[in-house]
């Protein structure tokens, strides 16, 4: 069955590595078309997404291979420009391969991205910024084309931050002819591991980290090997775990610098952290309330994908909370299925209340996107009896083996 078994109630107790980040990888891969040669790139995750953006790789005639933890991407043969759709549409990173594929091809014929239905997700800002950069755009019903004969640099003065189009923009910019500037742009640690990527292959930028980039347009960039960095988002998901269920666990690699926010949320809940170099130290469920509205923002604030899985400490804990979501639009799809097992949350807008006291007890629930699927599986760590997360696909987009990861921290959980 597509589906995992959680048999709630145990405290947990080990350590698991963390994998590759999910949302690092995903623009770097698509990087590698930048660059006429073989790359290397070290410890991405063996997750759906990475799968279905090596399959578009390969549609382009890249030639991918991978030996466990190194992927090798040869583009010297790169040659078509049009991808096949059910990889396409099935993520939203697709969008991604726009920006390269210009740059390198100077066209691109492609359907509309999908990816997890939290939102309308449109792709407006892109072709918007990238019209200002030379290319031009045919929007169809199904698909669209666009081309460009020389990507030139601009200024692009966006109404918001968006990690897509920021990441779009750096692919569409770093051989382009001339200088543009991204403000404001996204800060998040991905957007800074695709920087340090590119410049390591030999681009020109500056402001990684900031608000503002800066990117001079260079002729050619060379061959790297690449290490992507640790995934936050999944260290943050089996933190709160151990907040759900209790017990002590080490997350080894966990990019702590990366998930200040995070910690300061979950101490804040009651339990005790430990940082380090090597990983993070986590010791006992949350027992606390928030004092404050848990607010999610663009990095450095607290990050919609751990949005969910704190959703269910709040359930669980039997401690309640305030959320309030915005940066997607419909991001509590979760709701309805804790509310099955007992939560009484209520919903108004884009934010939910979790309503304290309650005590949930384990069922069937079903997974309706990534991140509220890991939740739900967080979530039955902590209640009381068997339960069943159904449409576990949508969790291995993300996750390496869920499963695995829990059960070395000492869940009592298996595929179903
Ligand atoms: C990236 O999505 C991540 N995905 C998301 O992670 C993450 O939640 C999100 O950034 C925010 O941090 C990947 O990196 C593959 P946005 P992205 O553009 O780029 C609106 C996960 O679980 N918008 O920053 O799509 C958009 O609708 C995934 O790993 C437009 O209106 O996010 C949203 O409301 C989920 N027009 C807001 O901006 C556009 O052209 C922020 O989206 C583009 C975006």
């Amino acid at each position: 069955m597509d589906a995992v078994r959680i048999y709630g109630g145990n405290c947990l107790s080990g350590q698991t590595k963390i994998q590759g980040s999910k949302n690092a990888s995903l623009p770097i891969l698509a990087a590698t078309l930048l660059i006429d040669g073989t790359c290397e790139i070290v410890n991405c995750p063996d997750i759906s997404d990475v799968y279905h953006m090596l399959r578009l790789l390969e549609s382009l005639g890249c030639r991918v291979c991978r030996k466990a933890d190194v992927i090798r991407i040869d583009t010297c043969r790169v040659a078509e420009c049009d991808m096949p759709a059910d990889s396409v549409g099935v993520m939203r990173s697709s969008i991604m391969l726009l920006g390269a594929l210009l740059a390198r091809m100077g066209e691109v014929a492609m359907e509309y991205p999908g990816g997890c239905v939290i939102g309308k997700r449109p792709i407006d800002l892109h072709l918007c910024a990238l019209r200002r950069m030379g290319v031009e755009i045919m929007e169809g019903p199904e698909e669209f084309c666009a081309r460009a004969c020389r990507l030139h640099g601009a200024v692009h003065e966006l109404p918001f931050v968006s990690v897509g189009v920021t990441e779009n923009l750096i692919l569409a910019a770093v051989l382009a002819e001339g200088e543009t500037v991204i403000h404001p742009a996204a800060r998040e640690p991905e957007i800074q591991a695709l920087c340090e990527f590119l410049v390591s292959a030999g681009g020109k930028i500056n402001g990684a980290g900031t608000d503002r980039l800066v990117i001079e347009g260079v002729k050619k960039l060379c061959p790297v090997r690449f290490r992507v960095p640790a995934d936050r988002i999944v260290a943050g998901t089996y933190l709160t775990a151990c907040m759900c269920a209790g017990g002590r666990v080490f997350l080894e690699d966990a990019p702590c610098c990366q998930m200040e926010s995070v910690i300061a949320c979950a101490e804040n809940m009651g339990v005790h952290l430990r940082p380090s170099p090597e990983g993070l130290l986590v010791e006992g469920r949350a027992c606390r309330r928030l004092g404050e509205n848990l607010v999610t923002a663009v990095y450095p604030g607290f990050p919609t994908d751990l949005q969910s899985p704190f959703m269910a400490v709040m359930a669980l804990s039997g401690q309640g909370g305030q959320i309030e979501e915005t940066v997607f639009e419909n991001r509590f799809r979760i709701v309805p299925e804790l509310v099955k097992m007992g939560a009484d949350i209520r919903v108004k807008g884009n934010c939910a209340c979790v309503c304290a006291g309650t005590r949930l007890c384990n069922t069937i629930v079903e997974a309706k996107e990534l991140r509220g699927g890991a939740a739900l599986i967080v979530a039955a760590l902590a209640a009381e009896g068997t339960g069943i997360v159904t449409n576990r696909h949508y969790i291995d987009r993300g996750y390496e083996d869920i499963t695995r990861s829990l059960r070395e921290l000492g869940a009592d959980v298996e595929l179903a």
